[in-house]
């Protein structure tokens, strides 16, 4: 196993000393790069982009050509697996993700299988193995998957919603339907972050996108309790190195006490809350990863380098921080804003180490 030249991420993940806070953006391969629409407009078609591991590949590497980025995250989509369960996903141009087959009733549900990731998910791995290749141990490589609580969202509304009254209607006329979803979902989810780990992938993300739109005890009960299943059955360690493990609740900010001891070992955090709030809240326990609004991308390099200093302040000093986005980053951001904040990060962020 040969050691990354840059593992300032998995570092600052498990809170061990770095020279600086390392950052990478989610959605950093994504359409605010014309590189990306220009393989994307080749593949026809984002799902065709997703399964293609050579095309994933290439997109995987567009942003570290051009920004001095921390790490690599696998070019794919949360909603590979539940079209591996069978329920046919599309992207819709302009209108998000479509399921074909949405779940309807309870003999759906009941119907539902984990999925074997090594023949269903073949290409996600077949990716992740030439990724890692091509990164030639520069920088690490995250994989992910979503949450079982959000996918489960998809599965029943059938696509995006703004309030997923059809997931609550289930969740309060019949929540035993809803937990015998969720633990299959966290059973696929388990199997299929452990494949990826196999394949790979140095560091893991679940992300929780619509667990903060639950009421208080709703959201332990349905979504975080999942979420710690998840981690439970997670491989923690490959040839002796630690796979961290990132956590990410859009929303999330009431619970941050209940996510932190839920054993991951880093929590990504929304632009909504103050980072050093939040750090006081929950100590030492585990890491923190974000905020900055990616609105702030849309400004102009000058104010995105005084937002970055305002963040790190309000981190302060030592270790435990990676810097991110509070979500992902917007189709009309200007890259050489994105090399301004990349910069900033680096140069101004030596000082709190
Ligand atoms: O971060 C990365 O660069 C890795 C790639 C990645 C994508 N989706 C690529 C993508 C990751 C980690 C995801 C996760 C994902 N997918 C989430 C969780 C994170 C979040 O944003 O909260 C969710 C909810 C999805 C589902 C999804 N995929 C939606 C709702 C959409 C449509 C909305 C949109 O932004 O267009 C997608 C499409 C998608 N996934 C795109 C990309 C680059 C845009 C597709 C395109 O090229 O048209």
């Amino acid at each position: 196993m040969v050691a990354l030249r840059n593992d300032t991420l998995l570092r600052a993940l498990l809170r061990k000393p770095t020279p600086y806070t390392p950052i990478w953006i989610m959605r950093q391969a994504g359409r605010y790069l014309p590189e990306y629409n220009e393989v994307r407009a080749r593949a026809q078609d984002f799902l065709r982009l997703v399964k293609n591991p050579d095309l994933a590949t290439e997109v995987t590497l567009q942003p570290l050509a051009r920004f001095k980025l921390d790490a690599a995250i696998l070019f794919s989509d949360i909603l590979t697996l539940p079209d591996a369960m069978g329920l046919g996903v599309s992207f819709v141009e302009g209108d998000g993700p479509r399921i074909a087959r949405p779940l309807l009733d309870d003999t759906d549900i009941k119907r539902l299988r984990v999925p074997d990731a090594a023949s269903e998910l073949n290409y996600v791995l077949d990716a992740v193995a030439q990724i890692k290749k091509a990164l030639n141990n520069e920088v690490p490589l995250i994989g992910f998957s979503g949450s079982p609580f959000t996918l489960a969202c998809y599965m029943i509304e059938g696509g995006g919603s703004s309030d997923f009254l059809k997931v609550k209607k289930i969740l309060y006329c019949a929540p035993t339907l809803l937990h015998r979803l969720l633990e299959v979902n966290a059973a696929a989810v388990t199997a299929y972050l452990n494949a990826q780990i196999e394949s790979g992938v140095d560091a893991i993300m679940l992300f929780d996108t619509w667990g903060g739109t639950l009421a208080g005890r709703a959201y332990v009960e349905f979504s975080l309790a999942y979420s710690t299943r998840v981690m439970q059955g997670l491989i923690r360690e490959r040839n002796g190195e630690r796979i961290p493990s990132i956590i990410f609740t859009k929303g999330g900010g009431h619970h941050l006490e209940s996510i932190a001891a839920a054993g991951y070992d880093a929590i990504g955090l929304d632009w909504t809350l103050d980072l050093g709030s939040a750090r006081a809240r929950v100590g030492d326990r585990v890491a923190l990863q974000g905020n900055l609004d990616p609105a702030v991308l849309l400004t102009d390099p000058r104010t995105v380098a005084q937002e970055v200093s305002k963040v790190l302040a309000s981190y302060g000093l030592g270790g435990g921080h990676v810097f991110n986005l509070g979500h992902g980053i917007l189709p009309q951001t200007p890259p050489e804003n994105v090399a301004a904040l990349v910069d900033a990060v680096h140069e101004e962020s030596r000082r709190y180490h």
